[in-house]
């Protein structure tokens, strides 16, 4: 059985000796502490980080940016941690598949480029949130899950917390990712491959 779920997460989160961490971890641990929550440690996010912790940095940076900019730190802080909580994994995890293959299932289905993960999971997030954590359902929440991929989405957050927290995603996700020199290797073997292939 992996072993996952921490009912001590305070203790295993790395932003822990932050200012504001205190007044943060108020708003969030009913979250932290909850199983399916917690299973996003078994998610990848990108390369060497997990949903988890991705999710964690997200919400504490849109939590003091609200501070910066007058807007509401509990929406902020919430949508934040909860932006990624789509219900499948995008990425394969040898740990999701020794506790639950099922997490596995959209792995290798083809879909045409409008119905990938880039596209889709903010708005499965938005929804799988309100079947976990009902009582935090609120529009400003969910419109932040829905549309923090923009400008994929088309249409922006309608509101200053969505804005912050794709803002809070865009920030981190740059921070994790390898070298931009990596990313166009990465791109360069797909486009040659493509290439032969015609
Ligand atoms: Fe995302
Ligand atoms: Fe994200």
């Amino acid at each position: 059985m992996v072993n996952f779920y921490n009912k001590n997460i305070k203790e295993e989160l790395s932003i822990k000796y932050q200012v504001f961490f205190d007044e943060w971890y108020g708003i969030v641990e009913d979250i932290l502490l909850n199983e399916e929550f917690q299973k996003r440690k078994l998610f990848w996010h990108h390369y060497n980080m997990s949903v988890f912790d991705h999710s964690v940095k997200v919400s504490y940076h849109a939590f003091i940016m609200a501070k910066y900019f007058n807007a509401n730190v509990r929406i902020c802080a919430i949508a934040g941690l909860l932006h990624d909580f789509y219900p499948k994994a995008w990425l394969y995890s040898k740990e999701l598949e020794e506790l639950d293959k099922s997490y596995l299932s959209e792995l290798n289905t083809k879909k045409p480029l409008f119905k990938r993960h880039g596209f889709t999971h903010g708005k499965e997030a938005s929804i799988n949130y309100v079947k976990f954590f009902p009582y935090l359902e609120d529009k400003r929440i969910t419109d932040a899950i829905a549309k923090h991929m923009f400008p994929l989405t088309i249409k922006p957050p309608r509101y200053k917390e969505g804005i912050i927290v794709t803002y809070a995603d865009k920030l981190n996700s740059l921070h994790e990712l390898p070298s931009l020199k990596v990313i166009s290797n990465k791109v360069g073997v797909k486009i040659k491959k493509f290439l032969l292939n015609i």
